[in-house]
């Protein structure tokens, strides 16, 4: 797995990214929220100088391991090294952080250029499967209160706008997420915390046979399953350069 999906399903968008900001020999880039390091390793394998920092210490040492020529810590995105970089990128982070808009701020004020990635709406992506397989046993889904998510590219252009950058882009790409056969697509599944809560009021044999019944539209020639999702990739400048 790459961070949120099966290996390899995020070269598009990390292309998508560096193509998006100019990426290469020397560019510096601050990778925030940089998880184990797959965005990192396509911007140093373009020349970038990659500085990279997450609140997770187990993904900081897969990151260090996986871009050795880069640099990386321990660190909150709100709190980023001062910069200023050439590039500051935020790579499926937003939907992760509590405060976005503290996160965008405090990037504006690190970078020349901001470039933002983040899912799709749920009916833009088919790994909605999983959600539809397990819903008979998670309940009804209580209506949110709060303002819409990031994945929402209207909500999205505001609170970038709110932290004093100026979008110039606002791309969609499409990844797939590409399963062997039906233990790869179900394996990552059964060990998330989500999967086993469902796996024990199910139980596995129920599991098994709700998410294979709703992927099977997904079903390739071969054995295998094929899932596009779509993602946005926003790039923004300060209105105020650093
Ligand atoms: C979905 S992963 C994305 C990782 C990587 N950017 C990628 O695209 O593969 C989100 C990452 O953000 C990190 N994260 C969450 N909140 C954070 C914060 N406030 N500051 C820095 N990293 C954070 C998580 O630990 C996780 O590694």
């Amino acid at each position: 797995m790459d961070g949120e999906g099966p290996s390899g399903w995020g070269a598009p968008l990390y292309a998508a990214v560096l193509d998006a900001t100019e990426v290469g020999p020397g560019t510096s880039v601050l990778d925030l929220g940089c998880g184990g390091g797959a965005f990192a390793r396509a911007a140093a394998d373009r020349g970038a100088a990659v500085i990279g920092i997450d609140t997770d210490p187990a993904a900081v040492a897969r990151a260090a391991a996986a871009v050795p020529e880069g640099s990386f810590a321990l660190g909150d995105a709100r709190n980023p090294p001062p910069g200023p970089f050439d590039v500051v990128a935020l790579v499926q982070l937003l939907m992760h952080v509590v405060d976005p808009a503290a996160v965008l701020s405090a990037a504006a004020r690190a970078g020349a250029v901001v470039a933002v990635t983040v899912w799709g709406r749920e009916q833009e992506c088919d790994i909605r499967v999983f959600g539809a397989a397990l819903a008979p046993w998670l309940g009804p889904r209580r209506p949110s209160s709060g303002p819409p998510p990031v994945t929402e590219p209207d909500r999205l252009r505001t609170i970038v706008a709110d932290a004093g950058l100026a979008v110039t882009r606002l791309e969609e790409v499409v990844c797939a997420f590409e399963y062997a056969d039906e233990d790869d697509l179900l394996g990552p599944l059964f060990e998330s915390a989500l999967g086993r809560t469902v796996g024990r009021r199910a139980g596995p044999v129920a599991l098994r046979s709700a998410v294979l019944e709703a992927a099977q539209p997904y079903r390739t020639v071969a054995g295998g399953y094929r899932l596009e999702n779509l993602f946005r990739v926003l790039v923004a400048r300060p209105e105020t350069p650093a």
